[in-house]
Formats: structure tokens, C-alpha cells, sequence
């Protein structure tokens, strides 16, 4: 067998991604006290981990350092690049969502201000409604922008809304889904395509059961 390597999104999904290997018999004992450690070789299986930032998840996939990648739809969206995505992993599941202070008017005529991790990705949710905004793009913690003037509006991902609640934000509007995805490098696919999807039906049938079994 030829070894995988899975590029693993770091911070909020990977948790919940580890327990999903976990799940389908994939022991990752090594990936829960990892420390500061970044490449992880399975000593039990042909799977060498990388723990990266989201986006450079799809660098890395793309680049075909990695065979697979682990990655919220979030970053798909944003990203220009091309992607083949193989499989929704229905984890790490929350939105992109427009939210503001409750005074904010979403009808009002005048150009909005909408600050944002994801400018493409408002750029383009406005333009389909015909709505000329301006963006200005925020690194983090967006929810100060319609607080302290700086924007009407934040387009954000919203999970559980603790954030958007504690800082007094409300939504407006919820724009669009997001979950975790499967992404393979399309080389890879073809080189090691038995080891590819033997990993991905393993996947796809262990996420089948579990939604068969809360409908
Ligand atoms: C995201 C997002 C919100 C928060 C939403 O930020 O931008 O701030 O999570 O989650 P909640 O609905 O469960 O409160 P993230 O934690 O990725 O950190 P960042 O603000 O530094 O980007």
C-alpha cells in the first residue's frame, strides 16, 4: 500500500475530524497530545499527518504535497483555486451569516459598509442580489467592526452564535451553509487510487450509517 498524506486543518475542526478517523478504525492516539509537533507518522498505518492552517491546507493538496485535504467549505468558497472535492464530511457544520447591531437597517438605500474575513465571499452573495457594498477585510474577531463604526454589517461564520450574542450582534440574514470537505489532489487520485478510495468509501458509508441513524 502507498502511503496517504492528509493535510488536517488546525483549530476548530480538528477535533471533530480526528474522531471521525477515529470512528471509521483509523487509531490517531498520536494526534491528540501532539504538543507543538506538525508532521505526524502513523506508527500503526500507511497515513502521515500535517497539521496546518486552513488555506494552506489547499496549498499543500495543491501542490500535491499532500494527497488529501481536510478543509472547511468556507475556505473552498473564498479560495479562487480549483479544488476536487471528494466528499462532505457533514462535521464542522455552521454559516456564513450578515449580522450587525439590532439598529441595523438591511433595506437602507445608502452604499453599506460590510467587514469581513471573506470578502469574496460577500463580494459575490451581494452582486447576486444586486447590492453594491463596500468591503473592508478584517483578520479577526470581525464582531468589533459594526461596534465601533468601522462597518454597517460583518459577513462571518457563525456556529454555535455565543460570539455574535455576547457582543450584542444580531443576525440579518443566513447566506449559505458550511461543513467540512474531503479534497484530493488529482495526481494522487490517479497514482494511488486504490488507497484514495478505499479511505473514502470507508468515509462515506461510516457518515451514511450515522445519518441514517438520527432520521
Ligand atoms: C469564528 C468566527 C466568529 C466565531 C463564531 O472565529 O469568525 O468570530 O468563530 O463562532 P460561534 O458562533 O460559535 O461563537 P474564530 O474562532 O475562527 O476566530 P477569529 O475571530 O480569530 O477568526
Amino acid at each position: 500500500m502507498a502511503k496517504l498524506k492528509i493535510a488536517l486543518t488546525k483549530g476548530r475542526i480538528e477535533q471533530s475530524t480526528i474522531q471521525l478517523f477515529e470512528e471509521i478504525g483509523i487509531n490517531c492516539d498520536f494526534l491528540r497530545n501532539k504538543k507543538r509537533k506538525l508532521v505526524f507518522e502513523s506508527p500503526y498505518d500507511d497515513y502521515e499527518f500535517i497539521l496546518v492552517k486552513a488555506v494552506d491546507v489547499l496549498t499543500y493538496v495543491q501542490q500535491g504535497v499532500a494527497d488529501i485535504g481536510i478543509v472547511g467549505s468556507d475556505v473552498l468558497y473564498e479560495d479562487e483555486r480549483e479544488q476536487y472535492e471528494m466528499l462532505d464530511l457533514q462535521i464542522g457544520k455552521c454559516k456564513f451569516c450578515i449580522a450587525s447591531t439590532p439598529d441595523y437597517d438591511p433595506f437602507d438605500y445608502r452604499r453599506k459598509i460590510v467587514a469581513t474575513k471573506y470578502p469574496r465571499t460577500a463580494a459575490h452573495y451581494f452582486q447576486a442580489k444586486g447590492e453594491d457594498i463596500e468591503i473592508i477585510k478584517i483578520e479577526g474577531s470581525v464582531e468589533i467592526a459594526p461596534l465601533l463604526g468601522l462597518a454597517d454589517a460583518i459577513v462571518d461564520i457563525v456556529e454555535t452564535g455565543d460570539t455574535l450574542r455576547e457582543n450584542g450582534l444580531v443576525i440579518f440574514e443566513e447566506m449559505l451553509p458550511i461543513s467540512t470537505r474531503l479534497i484530493v489532489n488529482p495526481a494522487s487520485l490517479k497514482r494511488k487510487k486504490r488507497e484514495v478510495c478505499q479511505l473514502v468509501d470507508k468515509l462515506a458509508a461510516h457518515i451514511q450509517t450515522k445519518e441514517e441513524a438520527v432520521t
